[in-house]
């Protein structure tokens, strides 16, 4: 039960087990985990019969969510504001989460993805990018979390918020990203779906690069960045037993996407065709293809977070086994 606001009052009858309306009869009643929200002005808050309640509560396990500090709605400042929706959403998810960690169908499970673009730095105001939005990553992230895994989210530069309950750890360009994937090892699961650079100029200039006197664009020289699949893969003992990556491709999908997966040595593999066409690249909707040792399974079209709650299925369905 969330009690959301929690007034002065409600917390006082809530410690001295009062049952007196449906709220705090409820609230006796339940043997369900609770969890409050506390918003009240300053001097109410700070109040030693307050802060006597609000022991009370802590240790009979009630979970409490400190109010913010700021302006008051009756024009006083300080300690007593009801945080922001979003952190309360975050609060009670960041709660579930917590209980599958014990016992989800991926709890025990230590999952590493990667997410987003990679900026390739040209000078210091200029890089190298493409289009991903890290939307598809992120959602991947959620859903091993929502399902008890512990997770670490490493990401390249992206606008999105981090996912709840999720390590993350950003970075820039493709090396900071192998760093910190392989700083993560050893997990059991690794997802790659990360749009990595496959160059990076061989020089970043120190300075901005200028127009010469003749007008002539600079030459750009590159040079091949680590293939962090490819290596994960490719690493022995430690190498995560199940290890998924991702084919962005633009043409004959499924013939490319199965030579990748040969190639790079990955378990399961998850092709997409990222046409500007299919709107796939930074949309919210995604149509993969799931190729494995036992063959190719395509999926319909579905919203990212539908893929990512499948995939995260699929990983139980894989943990069960081998645990
Ligand atoms: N990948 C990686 N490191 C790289 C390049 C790609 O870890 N330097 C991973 C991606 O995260 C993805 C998979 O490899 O899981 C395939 O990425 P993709 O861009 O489709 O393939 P490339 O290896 O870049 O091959 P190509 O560009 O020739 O299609």
């Amino acid at each position: 039960m969330l009690v959301c606001p929690a007034s002065a009052n409600l917390l006082a009858r809530m410690a001295g087990g009062l049952a007196e309306d449906l709220a705090s009869t409820l609230l006796l009643a339940t043997d369900a985990p609770v969890m409050v929200a506390p918003a009240m002005n300053v001097r109410m808050w700070e109040h030693p019969a307050t802060r006597q309640n609000m022991a009370v509560l802590a240790e009979r396990g009630v979970e409490i969510l400190p109010p913010d500090t700021g302006a008051m709605a009756c024009g006083e400042f300080g300690a007593g504001r009801l945080p922001s929706p979003a952190a309360i959403r975050d609060a009670v998810l960041a709660f579930f989460l917590r209980r599958e960690r014990k016992s989800g169908p991926l709890a025990g499970l230590r999952a590493l993805v990667t997410a987003g673009p990679t900026h390739e730095p040209l000078d210091p105001v200029r890089y190298l990018a493409n289009r991903s939005s890290g939307r598809q990553g992120y959602a991947i992230a959620q859903a091993l979390a929502e399902q008890g895994a512990d997770v670490t989210l490493v990401s390249g530069p992206v606008t999105l918020a981090a996912p709840v309950g999720v390590r993350l750890v950003r970075c820039e360009t493709a090396q900071e990203m192998q760093a910190h994937v392989m700083q993560a090892m050893p997990c059991d699961v690794a997802i790659c779906t990360a749009a990595v650079a496959d160059w990076r100029p061989e020089t970043e200039a120190s300075q901005k690069i200028k127009k010469t006197g003749d007008m002539r664009p600079p030459a750009l020289t590159l040079v091949p960045n680590p293939d962090i699949l490819a290596q994960l893969c490719a690493l022995g003992t430690g190498r995560p037993g199940l290890v998924i990556g991702f084919a962005a491709e633009t043409e004959t999908v499924q013939a490319h996407a199965q030579a990748k997966r040969a190639r790079k040595g990955c378990d399961w593999l998850v092709a997409n065709d990222v046409s500007p066409q299919t709107g796939i690249m930074g949309g919210d909707e995604n149509e993969i293809m799931l190729i494995t040792a036992d063959g190719v399974e395509t999926w319909p079209r579905m919203s990212k977070h539908d893929v990512a709650k499948k995939l995260a299925g699929r990983v139980a369905g894989w943990w069960r086994d081998v645990r």
